[in-house]
């Protein structure tokens, strides 16, 4: 419960009545691309309301604690970035490559410097206590125009138990396996059970929905997968939309089931796109695969919370959009 409250951060735009509020997100970048300069750049002339890195924002050589050091410190230091920070709120939320090594999860034994640097990158507040617990997990809320924005970040590498047959991480359901472990179940639970925002959007690494491919995934831990959709049925929560990244493609998945409506929208790629793997099979996929460098938006009318996601170039030209029903989003 203690962790609860100091994670929680409320941002208030209390002057001025804004029609809209856009969430941009993205993941999978090298910072010393020359591409890196130009995405940041666009998305900080967009100007969204916050910006949200959902994990591989720089590619540490495995298992290096000081080369991460470095490339997070580099990162930081682009005039590019600093442009966005101070233009912009931004969030932050690891995947692999920015945990430190490549799949990697609990067994990671530089976790804990990592969670240091990470802390530091992403600015929390309460860093300190974040080291002392583990997992890089947060809470923010967002108030506009009497809507509230809730936003979660999932860590799932800090706990994370092996894959069965690590060398071949995700092929292989795990129905003991651990994801986002104990500690932080509780806290996302705390975080749901006390919710009376509008709309709530959860960050993380991998995948939850497209569940079909041979990479990492919440599919490969088919009971956390079904505790999470859980806790959302249980708590009734409003509007849940997953935001994900790592697989350098992107692309929106929606589950409809008659108790639950869940989005997930992958942004992945924003200089570290690939193409040979956009014809995989989804079953959630709505429309189509972007396949080039891009980041995603998410912007919501805070009058009618109709919301559209759109996907952009490296220099903010939009590739593709949708919108998203949110009154159905999570309603019954
Ligand atoms: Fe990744």
């Amino acid at each position: 419960m203690k962790y609860l409250f100091i994670s929680i951060f409320l941002f208030s735009y209390l002057n001025g009545q804004e029609k809209t509020f856009t969430i941009s997100f993205g993941s999978c970048q090298k910072h010393n691309k020359p591409e890196s300069d130009q995405i940041l750049e666009a998305i900080t002339t967009e100007n969204p309301n916050v910006f949200i890195w959902l994990g591989d924002v720089v590619y540490g050589k495995d298992g290096d604690a000081d080369d991460l050091t470095a490339k997070y410190n580099q990162l930081k230091a682009k005039s590019s970035y600093q442009k966005l920070l101070q233009e912009t709120k931004v969030l932050a939320i690891w995947d692999d490559h920015d945990y430190g090594i490549n799949n990697g999860g609990s067994n990671y034994k530089n976790k804990t410097k990592s969670l240091i640097d990470f802390g530091a990158f992403a600015n929390i507040n309460n860093a300190e206590e974040v080291v002392g617990r583990g997992g890089a997990y947060q809470h923010y809320e967002f108030i506009q125009n009497d809507v509230k924005i809730s936003i979660t970040l999932l860590d799932n590498r800090f706990f994370r138990t092996p894959y069965l047959g690590e060398k071949i991480a995700g092929q292989i359901s795990n129905t003991q396996g651990v994801l986002l472990g104990d500690q932080q179940w509780r806290w996302l639970e705390n975080v749901l059970k006390n919710s009376t925002a509008n709309i709530h959007i959860f960050g993380g690494g991998i995948q939850f929905l497209s569940n079909k491919h041979r990479f990492e995934k919440w599919a490969n831990y088919p009971q956390e997968r079904m505790r999470f959709l859980s806790l959302l049925k249980k708590y009734q929560i409003k509007t849940p939309i997953f935001l994900s990244g790592d697989r350098h493609h992107s692309e929106l998945s929606i589950l409809k089931e008659k108790d639950i409506v869940l989005a997930d929208i992958t942004s992945s790629g924003m200089t570290e796109a690939i193409s040979w793997n956009s014809k995989e099979p989804n079953p959630y996929r709505i429309g189509e695969v972007v396949t080039q460098n891009s980041y995603a938006s998410l912007t919501v009318d805070l009058n009618t919370l109709k919301s559209t996601v759109s996907f952009h170039d490296i220099r903010g030209e939009k590739i593709t959009s949708k919108e998203l029903e949110l009154a159905m989003i999570g309603s019954d």
